[in-house]
């Protein structure tokens, strides 16, 4: 399928791994240019460089932390005027609500919360005026099933779900849609590291922790990030124009809500 985005610019946060490059690859698969931002340049000229081969179109790269106020205003340097965001960057630890003071939540909403909030703000005026816009935040399945052990995470991306909520009505009818979507359990680092720690807590070992999550999900296996990254692209689309101010669960079946 013809996504109807290529030759449009993306900014794609979080990409030298994981569920960022995977939504980075699918962009450059589409014709999109793609600047992918992580904090280590090595991981990311090699993904940069990967995509790039596979695509067969240049994939621009910068090594920025996307929580910095001077992060953001880097990339934008080099691409002043996205077409298309995808807001990203590393989930905070998990842990017990009595250890997490003053400063460990602010960091919290540095990263999931603020960082997409001022890195929206500095974009969608453009958007506005070019009568075009696509903003994705990757969120995770946990802002509709939350578990209190991932509580920095819930609280911060709560607070960019009803952020976005409101605004993205008020933008609609200028070509630019914002949408959320939530992960579930993709086969990525961050889960592998999630996987290993409670492992180490629960004294099991890594195979039965990854396992018992396999069978928490109906679809019988850990999701691929290619495949986040594919539905990631669709919602960039031309075609997906009248989709916004959504929350779009990718996690084979695990949350049971019916809504
Ligand atoms: N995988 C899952 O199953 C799952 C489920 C629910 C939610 N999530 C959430 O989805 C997001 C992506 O997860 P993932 O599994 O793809 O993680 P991952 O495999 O660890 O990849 C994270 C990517 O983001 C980059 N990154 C992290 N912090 C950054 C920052 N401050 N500035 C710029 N880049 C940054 C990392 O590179 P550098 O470290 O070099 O910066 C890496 O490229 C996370 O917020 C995670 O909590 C994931």
């Amino acid at each position: 399928m013809d996504l109807g985005i290529a030759g449009r610019k993306a900014i794609v946060c979080g990409a030298s791994a994981g569920l960022g490059r995977g939504t980075a690859r699918a962009l450059a698969l589409d014709g999109v240019k793609v600047l992918i931002a992580a904090r280590s340049g090595d991981r990311l000229k090699a993904a940069a460089e990967a995509i790039s081969a596979e695509a067969g179109i240049e994939v621009a790269y910068l090594a920025a932390d996307v929580t910095t106020e001077a992060g953001r205003a880097a990339l934008l340097e080099v691409c002043p005027d996205p077409d298309i965001l995808v807001n990203n960057a590393g989930g905070p630890p998990t842990g017990d609500f009595r250890d997490w003071d003053r400063e460990t939540w602010i960091k919290a909403l540095e990263s999931n919360m603020l960082s997409a909030i001022f890195f929206i703000q500095a974009v969608l005026d453009g958007m506005i005026a070019r009568k075009f816009g696509r903003i994705v935040n990757i969120t995770s399945y946990m802002v509709k099933a939350p578990a209190a052990i991932l509580g920095l995470s819930n609280g911060a991306r709560a607070g960019l779900t009803g952020f976005v909520g409101g605004l993205s009505r008020d933008v609609a009818a200028h070509g630019v849609t914002i949408n959320n979507v939530l992960p579930g359990q993709f086969d990525t680092d961050r889960l592998r590291s999630n996987h290993t720690r409670q492992a180490e807590l629960s004294g099991r070992d890594f195979d039965a922790v990854r396992a018992a999550a396999i069978k928490s999900i109906p679809a019988g296996r850990l999701g691929d990030p290619d495949e986040f990254g594919a539905a990631c692209a669709f919602l960039c689309s031309a075609q997906a124009g009248f989709i916004t101010g959504q929350n779009i669960l990718l996690d084979g079946g695990q949350v049971p809500g019916l809504l």
